[in-house]
């Protein structure tokens, strides 16, 4: 309503400045159009002797110009007056005061009342000059009312025309208002949709304009929002599994160790080969919990980390053969082959030499407690290129295709029941791939079921040693 208003104000303010405007035109117009015709007056009254034909030659341009010409001499008096059919009454008396300036050299120009004179009048007055001195004064008018009446049919065809102007801007401005309203209503939803959690809902993007750039990056806005509330709520589940899982792997040992000794301290057990089983067991599972919370805290460490300490040359070869050898005894006791094989002796790589053994050690020992009595563990270390590759394999069961991808995360363990007793803790992997990941290497696993499985480490060599 207050646009409509001011819209309003504007336009009368302009419809009265383009009036006066117009007015002051055509009162020009007239001016020049009577001051021109004044002074052929000036140069007939100067080129011919005769009065009369002074006289004539006036009347008939007075009857042309539809104008009443008077001609007043030196002293002020009227000499010619010649009217018009126009004028009813008798032409207009001015008084001596009245030509002072056209004396004086200048022009007269007036509109509207003259002394006694019934009607409003738009008058002329010019000097004729005749050998530097002033000798006449010519005088033309008209009535003023037609020109009055031209200028309002000015002003009217002005005013619709204006108004005319108006309407039309608003009907295209509420048009325009449409089409732009439309995409920036669609954009309301989104944000809507946004604001109710409703996140990655996108607008056409029609325009290349403001417009158009608003909606492309409220498009944006809405996607990255939708990929942010994602990773958060991926991070909130890895945490609650992390959390749930932890809690599951101190329970069990906890309640061995709670019962066991409640037993004991109850006096239920009575024979000492049961009592040592028992305890044997509490200390069996009080060294799991401790291991647990060692792993848990060491990848929780490697993680934060972005370089490891204590940093050395390592003889690749030199490592295989020890980390192996400490699997000798038991690969003979579970009947299980194992090979290990050298190709290249001389290879070196820039690490630390714990957490590579570390390495090892999770996977020779993963591939021995995979592997069946009469099986064969195969560990091999070779150059390609400027990598060396050590490959753990071993033809046990192998790792079923939907869970191979799985086996890096903490706590993931093919056979869940196997988290019992000699079970690992389901995060040598997961510590494992974090350690050769901070040598600037990688891990990777091949297995089909049934067919074993071979891990192989790909650790960048070091040559100029
Ligand atoms: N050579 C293998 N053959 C078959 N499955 C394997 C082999 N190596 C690992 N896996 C599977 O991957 C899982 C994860 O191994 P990972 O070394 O991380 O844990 P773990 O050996 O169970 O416990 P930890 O190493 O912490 O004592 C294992 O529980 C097992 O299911
Ligand atoms: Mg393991």
């Amino acid at each position: 309503m207050l646009i409509v208003t001011l819209i309003l104000i504007v336009l009368a303010v302009s419809i009265l400045i383009q009036s006066n405007q117009i007015k002051s035109l055509i009162y020009n117009q007239q001016a020049q159009f009577f001051i021109y015709e004044a002074n052929e007056v000036s140069t007939i009254i100067k080129n011919e002797s005769s009065s009369e034909v002074v006289n004539e030659r006036v009347r008939i341009l007075a009857q042309f110009l539809n104008a009443t010409i008077l001609i007043y001499d030196r002293d002020g008096d009227l000499t010619t007056a010649q009217k018009t059919q126009h004028e009813g009454h008798n032409h207009v008396i001015l008084k001596k005061e009245f030509l002072t300036r056209v004396w004086q050299g200048g022009n007269i120009i007036h509109a509207g009342k003259v002394n006694n004179y019934p009607i409003d009048i738009f008058l002329v007055a010019v000097p004729v000059i005749e050998n530097d001195k002033i000798t006449k004064a010519v005088v033309i008018y008209s009535p003023l009312a037609p020109l009055k009446q031209q200028i309002n049919s000015i002003r009217q065809i002005s005013f619709w025309g204006a108004l005319l102007g108006m309407g039309l801007a608003t009907i295209l401005s509420v048009f325009i208002l449409k089409t732009m309203t439309r995409p920036l209503l669609k954009m309301e939803a989104v944000a809507h949709a946004i604001a109710n959690g409703e996140f990655g809902k996108q607008v056409p993007v029609v325009t290349n304009d403001e417009v158009g750039k608003l909606a492309s990056s409220l498009n944006n806005m809405s996607l990255q929002l939708k990929e942010k509330i994602e990773a958060i709520e991926r991070l909130d589940k890895t945490r609650q599994e992390f959390v749930s899982n932890v809690s599951h792997e101190l329970r069990t040992p906890l309640t061995v160790i709670q019962s066991f000794s409640e037993a004991i301290l109850d006096g239920l057990v009575k024979e000492e080969k049961v009592r040592d089983f028992y305890l044997k067991n509490i200390l069996e599972e009080s060294k799991r919990l401790k291991r647990l919370v060692d792993d848990l805290l060491d990848l929780k460490a490697l993680e934060a980390g972005q370089t490891l300490a204590d940093m050395e040359y390592v003889l690749i070869s030199k490592l295989v053969m020890v980390t192996s050898g400490n699997f000798m005894s038991l690969a003979k006791e579970k009947n299980i082959d194992l090979n290990v094989t050298i190709k290249d002796k001389e290879v070196t790589v820039y690490g630390n030499i714990d957490r590579l053994k570390q390495v090892m050690t999770n996977l020779i020992g993963n591939a021995i407690a995979h592997t069946q009595p009469g099986g064969r563990v195969e560990i091999m270390e070779e150059q390609k290129d400027d990598r060396v590759l050590i490959s753990v394999a071993d033809n046990g069961p192998g790792i079923p295709p939907e869970e191979i991808e799985h086996i890096w995360e903490r706590f993931y363990k093919v056979d869940k029941s196997r988290s019992r007793g000699a079970g690992g803790t389901g995060l040598g992997l997961a510590i494992a791939r974090r350690i050769v990941e901070l040598h600037g290497g990688s891990i990777t696993v091949e297995s089909a079921p049934g067919q074993g499985a071979v891990f192989i480490v790909n650790l960048p060599i070091i040559n100029n040693v």
